[in-house]
């Protein structure tokens, strides 16, 4: 199967007073705009909810994709999807039923996405993949951005990748993704990059997507 490479730049970098411009100004360059649901629980800050996510899918046109770092997601998650978000993330130390749950969010249109901690391993949800259509392997502790790389996750990544093989499910990577950490990512296996501080962060975010996917494409075709 095909592969390719996206860039998902996180908006939790952005001006949130100015939402639907920073949309805009990547509006045309990424795959996704992604964003950050946490809650003050699952991940010690708070972000934003389901209303902000409505009002970013009223005032965009690109797919939203959804990381939720919230306890309960179980209960939580599917509102996103039948809101109308085009992938829904939840972490799989807070779900109580995964499978149940994917299913759910399959079912209400979305596509569904299982987040995995830096320090939780991949092999026990090999098992699960045929419920997921992404995988997110964080490359940080969620619940901020800016953080630095960890690359202790890469093992990680290469072995999701081996057991991902070819079946079509994405490989995300989230946490300190830049011009000097894409690279590695890209060839351990992730195919969808989330990018917060290097794309806001930057100048011109519309340029500095276009950079990293230059940098990814090739590495991603390569491996698959
Ligand atoms: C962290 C969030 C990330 C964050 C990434 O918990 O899940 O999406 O915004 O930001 P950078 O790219 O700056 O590490
Ligand atoms: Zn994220």
């Amino acid at each position: 199967m095909s592969r390719r490479a996206q860039i998902s730049p996180s908006i939790l970098s952005a001006d949130f007073a100015r939402l639907s411009d920073e949309l805009a100004r990547i509006d045309g360059a990424a795959d996704w705009a992604h964003v950050d649901v946490m809650d003050n629980h699952f991940v010690p800050n708070l972000t934003l909810g389901l209303p902000v996510v409505e009002a970013i899918l009223k005032s965009s046109s690109i797919p939203v994709d959804c990381h939720l770092m919230i306890e309960d997601p179980d209960r939580w998650a599917p509102a996103y999807a039948e809101a109308g978000a085009g992938s829904v993330t939840f972490h799989v130390e807070a779900a109580a039923a995964p499978v149940r749950l994917a299913r759910a969010l399959r079912t209400e249109g979305a596509r569904a996405g299982m987040a995995l901690k830096p320090a939780t391993p991949v092999e026990p949800y090999a098992d699960l993949l045929p419920e997921l259509d992404m995988l997110l392997l964080m490359t940080v502790e969620p619940g901020f951005g800016g953080q630095a790389f960890l690359d202790v996750v890469l093992p990680k990544i290469r072995r999701a990748r081996q057991l991902i093989g070819d079946s079509g499910v994405w490989l995300q990577v989230d946490g300190g993704v830049s011009a000097s950490t894409i690279e590695q990512c890209a060839e351990a296996g992730a195919d969808v990059f989330v990018a917060g501080s290097a794309v806001y962060g930057a100048g011109d975010p519309s340029k500095a997507i276009a950079a990293l996917r230059a940098q990814a494409a090739p590495l991603v075709e390569a491996t698959r």
